[in-house]
């Protein structure tokens, strides 16, 4: 019989319950109870089901200290194989498997489970949500978890997976082990998703100064240097020093960097952010050059 949402979260808790309480490992109850807390909040900002983030926060850690041999008898072979590899992933497997075993049916959960350590390609938010969590959840102390809490509480989400990731890759190559390719692929994943992060800075400092006729225009084919260039009009030159001093802040404990800025205190000012070009004009200026003629040819991410 299938348990409802509720009565599966219940069973999880009494599991947990009786494996850590009065244990030599009942710390990690703290550190489970933290994930499955964070991921609860996480879910409710993202619009996603709470009890469903809860539920597998509360199971991503079931199995931790167990024998190899007892963890082994729940997986496959070629599960085997991949945890004689990488041994840290006997437990995420584990516990995948006990969450089928004893709880529910759930893919999206278990799978969130099965890869919360590495993350994998083409994560749903929900498993999004259960990496960054098992990182960032309160009782984690270390500055890398920090900063990435940090980051998550700033909204910057994917760029918080891109340097959890990031931190996890640079710790293992540390101790000489080897890296799984799942962990390459999220990275250069996150590298990407994480654009959509320093968009929504540029978006916000524009909005701040009510830049007006804003151009996000993709160039991410076309141009071997820019994935986007931004193009945008305001009143005077005071609110383009404005709309950089914010970035300046805004950036700070970020992976993000200003590279270079052009014409200060003049009609246009151009700010490379790496992989995006930021153009404030006054009204004049736009039209004096043509600008949006000029770029006529490429495609429009978004205006407002
Ligand atoms: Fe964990």
């Amino acid at each position: 019989m299938t348990l409802s949402l509720q009565e599966q979260i219940k069973k999880a808790l009494d599991l947990l319950n009786k494996k850590y309480l009065n244990s030599p490992h009942e710390k990690r109850l703290n550190h489970i109870m933290g994930v499955a807390e964070t991921a609860k909040s996480l879910a409710k900002k993202y619009e996603i089901d709470e009890d469903r983030a809860y539920l597998a926060g509360l199971m991503h850690d079931y199995y931790r200290y167990e024998d190899i041999n007892e963890m082994s008898e729940l997986l496959d072979d070629e599960e085997i194989k991949i945890c004689e590899e990488f041994p840290i992933l006997y437990h995420n497997f584990a516990s995948a498997e006990a969450y089928l075993k004893l709880i529910g049916n759930d893919k999206e959960i278990y799978e969130a489970i099965k890869y919360h350590t590495f993350g994998k390609p083409n994560m749903t938010k929900l498993q999004e949500i259960i990496l960054i969590s098992d990182y960032i959840e309160p009782s984690r102390v270390y500055k890398d978890c920090i900063k990435c809490r940090c980051l998550v509480e700033r909204d910057l989400f994917y760029t918080a997976i891109y340097e959890s990731t990031k931190h996890t890759i640079d710790f293992v190559l540390n101790e000489g082990k080897n890296i799984h390719p799942y962990q390459y692929e999220v990275l250069n994943c996150y590298k990407e998703k994480m654009l959509d992060d320093l968009l929504l800075i540029i978006k916000e400092a524009l909005n701040k100064v009510r830049a007006q006729e804003v151009k996000i225009y993709e160039t991410k084919e076309t141009s071997p240097f820019y994935d986007y260039i931004i193009i945008s009009t305001i009143n005077n030159t005071r609110s383009s020093e404005a709309i950089k001093s914010y970035l300046e802040d805004y950036i700070i404990d970020t992976p993000f960097n200003i590279r270079s800025t052009e014409g200060e205190g003049s009609s246009w000012l151009l700010i490379d952010l790496n992989n995006v070009i930021l153009s404030i004009f006054t009204k004049e200026e736009r039209d004096r050059l043509d600008i949006d003629k000029l770029y006529s040819n490429l495609r429009i991410k978004e205006s407002f």
